[in-house]
């Protein structure tokens, strides 16, 4: 008994020294904000992709899973409670071959030959989708096929959903709608570059501009969205700028951003399971962000045909790992604190550059790369990532505000990089709050909240024992927010971030 005490004294003094590291002063600027947070920050995206949205989203009102007209309850309850701002739909890659006639009154079946031919029932269409966006309250981001479709087909659609009069007005409320739908954004084709059609950056925006010049809805007009470059890649979303009429026919370019844990997309790293090298490249390789935003406004900005409203939409992001399996569905995999932690960054670089970053969207809402939420059958299971844009809702609509602080180092092997990541705000009823991220896998790091003014803060953290710690069907509460609050002790206002941990607080006055 008394050796295995004087073990426990041992490892507790020795954990005491391990966490007992570096601190950092953070300060607040309240006087000179960044910009509005738009909500479409936190957006989502929804491609017809392996395991989405059939069977995970939309099961049908014959079902035995629980549905409201054909959307699964419990998914849409989950999906409810985040405050969704905005869904792309219906691709990606997939929206090059949409045939949206298919997915309209009689349902015509084809294969997906985007992702695998598999069988594209056609049962969640326009209608299906639009419905869910209502009921959710979200705004529509549609993403129109000029791969394999016609500025005719792409106008007729944009009719049938848009208009109040006339045979196509009158045709979708044959199908059940009576009035129309909105479409908020409208994004002019998808990668271009690449499953898009392999175009050179002349040639797209050529037929960018030939799209936007026909595509129309009934009342007002939706921002219309050119499909920009990738990852550190300029040149491409810098020839599209060039061309003579995109000023005035564009409110925003978008730029795709993934993160793998090698960054060959031949083996890219597994999803569980991984060694802490690939914990810090996988953060390494999400930290990019930072440098592709800004190096992306930078050339917007260069542009000066473009208005100051001009948006860059960060339209798919997100981390790609290699399937678990041979049998896994296209692009599923396991989520995991690692996972939270590379959105949380996201967030934190979004709301600093808020004046441009107008939409994001992650890849992808469920079943489909770093997901909200995991399904089998009946079963459906929150992720990391959830939670953690549960927690972050706070900043939807919220004003940023410039942060200083000492992001400390957090080095593994060869590699070295920032420890914390802060990011501050103002809500719209006057409450600052705080985003924390501690990125280091193995030491606490400690943030002093004394300079902010405030008598405490409370909010709450997400943490883990692992680095892969992930929920499963059978064990759903393996990583969750918990309650957590900084008093005034002895030091002051001390924020002590565990390793692998998120934190969102509320100043209390
Ligand atoms: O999100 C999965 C795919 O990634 C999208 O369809 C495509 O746009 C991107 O390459």
């Amino acid at each position: 008994m008394i050796r295995l005490a004087t073990l426990a004294a041992t490892l507790a003094a020795l954990t005491i020294c391990a966490t007992a590291d570096a601190q950092t002063r953070l300060t607040i600027d309240r006087s000179s904000p960044i910009g509005t947070i738009e909500p479409e920050v936190y957006g989502q995206f929804l491609e017809h992709l392996g395991a989405q949205p059939y069977g995970s989203i939309w099961v049908g009102e014959d079902s035995d899973i629980p549905n409201t007209d054909g959307i699964r309850d419990d998914v849409f309850a989950a999906l409810d409670a985040l405050n969704i701002p905005v869904i792309r739909w219906p691709g990606g890659c997939y929206s090059d071959r949409y045939q949206w006639r298919d997915g309209i009154g009689e349902r015509a079946v084809r294969t997906n030959a985007a992702w695998g031919g598999t069988v594209e029932p056609n049962t969640f269409g326009s209608h299906e989708f639009f419905n869910l966006a209502e009921r959710l309250g979200a705004k529509t981001y549609l993403n129109i096929n000029i791969g394999t479709g016609t500025p005719k087909e792409a106008a007729d659609w944009l009719e049938y959903i848009t208009a109040t009069k006339g045979d196509r007005a009158n045709e979708r409320r044959a199908n059940g709608r009576e009035n129309p739908w909105t479409i908020d954004y409208l994004a002019i084709g998808n990668e271009t570059w690449g499953c898009g059609g392999h175009v050179t950056a002349d040639y797209y925006a050529d037929t960018y501009a030939l799209y936007a010049s026909f595509a129309k809805t009934e009342g007002e007009q939706p921002a219309r969205i050119i499909s920009g470059s990738h990852d550190e890649n300029i040149e491409y979303s810098d020839t599209i700028l060039d061309h003579p009429y995109i000023a005035s026919l564009a409110e925003g370019i978008s730029v795709h951003v993934y993160s793998l844990p090698t960054g060959d997309w031949g083996a890219k790293g597994a999803a569980t399971g991984f060694p802490e090298a690939e914990w810090i490249s996988t953060i390494d390789r999400a930290l990019r962000m930072e440098g592709v935003i800004t190096d992306q406004v930078a050339m917007i900005e260069k542009h000066e045909d473009l208005s100051e409203d001009f948006g860059l939409y960060v339209d798919e992001w997100g981390t790609w790992y290699d399937p678990a399996t041979e049998d896994t569905p296209a692009l599923y995999q396991q989520n995991s604190m690692r996972d939270a932690v590379v959105a949380a960054l996201n967030f934190n670089i979004f709301h600093t550059h808020a004046e441009r970053v107008k939409m994001t969207n992650i890849a992808q809402m469920v079943n489909v790369l770093q997901a909200m939420i995991l399904t089998d059958g009946a079963e459906m299971v929150l992720t990391p990532t959830y939670h953690a844009f549960e927690m972050y809702k706070p900043f939807q609509g919220a004003t940023a505000l410039p942060v200083s602080y000492d992001a400390g180092a957090y080095s593994h092997g060869d590699r070295s990089i920032p420890a914390i990541s802060i990011s501050a705000a103002e809500t719209p009823d006057g409450n600052l709050i705080v985003g924390l991220v501690n990125a280091d896998a193995s030491a606490s790091h400690s943030v002093d909240l004394g300079a902010l003014g405030a008598s405490g803060f409370e909010g709450r953290i997400l943490t883990a024992d692992e680095m892969d710690a992930h929920n499963t069907f059978s064990a759903p509460d393996t990583v969750m927010p918990e309650p957590f609050s900084v008093r005034s002790g002895n030091n002051g206002l001390i924020a002590t971030l565990p390793p692998r941990s998120v934190v969102v607080l509320k100043a209390i006055e």
